[in-house]
């Protein structure tokens, strides 16, 4: 409840609603976007998002990037975007395995971008331990499916325990970066990471 507040009164969620984006969240993937450059060399191939749902993220970077990208995205809430190329799972992604998400893809998967965060419960030990499962479960599948030079962006809630994680997408990745955007509430522990050219999990 206080939550919903929060989000009501929130200024970004305003602006969303104005300029007819369906989350908030769009604001962080723009501002990563303007940063980083991450859309407009994405030309052909197969572009995953994890917790795609409601879909601002993709009324956003379907406008930047080419328009033969096949979209897979993954989500156990309705989507409720227009999908131009691609398909969207309703389904869990700690469930999914690699060999099933290629069926669904075409050409090399060149990015995984990732929104998805478990539902937090108020018990810190246990929220803790599904986001990392949930962390593990998206770096393993990203691992396996990204193509040499591909892009991963990836939410997950920043904690000391993660530098060992860090230092390991430090080294897949050409150029890694942990960003807080501006769109983060400052009292969430949320942060982003940028992770491009991929180098092979090798
Ligand atoms: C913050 S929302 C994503 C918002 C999205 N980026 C947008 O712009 O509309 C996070 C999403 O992750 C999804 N999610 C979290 N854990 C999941 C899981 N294990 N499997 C599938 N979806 C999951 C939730 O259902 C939720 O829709």
């Amino acid at each position: 409840m206080v939550r919903m507040k929060k989000h009501q009164k929130d200024g970004y969620s305003k602006k969303a609603k104005k300029d007819n984006y369906l989350a908030r969240s769009v604001y962080k993937l723009m501002e990563l976007d303007e940063k980083h450059r991450l859309f407009a060399p994405l030309k052909s191939g197969t572009l995953i998002e994890f917790g795609i749902s409601p879909g601002s993220w993709i009324q956003y970077y379907q406008e930047k990037i080419g328009s033969s990208v096949t979209i897979i995205g993954i989500d156990q809430k309705p989507f409720k975007a227009e999908m131009r190329n691609g398909v969207v799972l309703t389904e869990d992604i700690l469930e999914l395995t690699a060999k099933g998400l290629r069926q669904h893809t075409r050409g090399d998967i060149v990015a995984v971008i990732s929104d998805a965060l478990p539902n937090l419960t108020g018990n810190r030990i246990r929220d803790q331990v599904n986001i990392a499962n949930l962390r593990n479960a998206i770096t393993e599948l990203t691992l396996e499916l990204l193509k040499e030079g591909g892009l991963f962006v990836m939410k997950t809630f920043y904690e000391p325990e993660l530098d060992g994680w860090f230092k390991r997408m430090r080294k897949v990745f050409e150029k890694f970066y942990i960003e807080k955007p501006k769109a983060s509430r400052k009292e969430s522990p949320e942060v982003y990471i940028v992770g491009l050219g991929f180098k092979g999990n090798g």
